[in-house]
């Protein structure tokens, strides 16, 4: 019987340590949006709005890979998580605004000047950030 029950906890344990880790991951990279938003409001110049707008995009693209099944708050307690069950249900429309993040992202990578980078982000917040806290994240 030990033959089929050992395996059968070192995968169970190798997937929650894997979670956990997703868990961490996913709110570090909330932070660094945090932390582009902040030096956005602070002031910025074009060119390094164009390469916060790059890292907005890559971020957002990498955040659509870190809700996998099995993460909600619900699921997994360390660390504490703040993403609501209802992610899963809506994936689809979860993972749109994410799309929409990594646009705006883009379009702020791209953009010729602090008016047109300005404008973009001033929108983003509503679209994305709240958009989505709003309705799938507890705050913790
Ligand atoms: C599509 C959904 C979605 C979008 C878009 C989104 N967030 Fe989040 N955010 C979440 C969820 C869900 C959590 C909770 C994640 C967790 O605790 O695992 C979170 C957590 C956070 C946190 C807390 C991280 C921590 O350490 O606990 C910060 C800060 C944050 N988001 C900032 C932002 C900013 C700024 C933006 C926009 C530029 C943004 N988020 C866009 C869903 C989103």
């Amino acid at each position: 019987m030990h033959k089929f029950l050992i395996p059968l906890l070192a995968v169970s344990l190798f997937s929650l340590a894997n979670a956990n880790d997703t868990v961490t991951k996913r709110q570090q990279l909330m932070k660094q949006l945090g932390g582009i938003g902040k030096q956005f409001s602070d002031g910025v110049d074009v060119a390094t709005a164009n390469k916060l707008g790059g890292d907005m995009q890559r971020i957002a693209n990498e955040l659509k890979t870190l809700f996998p099944k099995g993460t909600s708050e619900d699921e997994v307690k360390t660390p504490a998580n703040g993403a609501k069950a209802k992610i899963w249900a809506e994936s689809d429309k979860v993972m749109a605004i994410f799309d929409k993040l990594a646009q705006n992202g883009g379009k702020i990578a791209t953009a010729k000047t602090m008016d047109e980078a300005g404008a973009i982000f001033k929108a983003n917040g509503g679209e994305t950030c709240k958009a989505c806290h709003d309705v799938y994240r507890t705050k913790l």
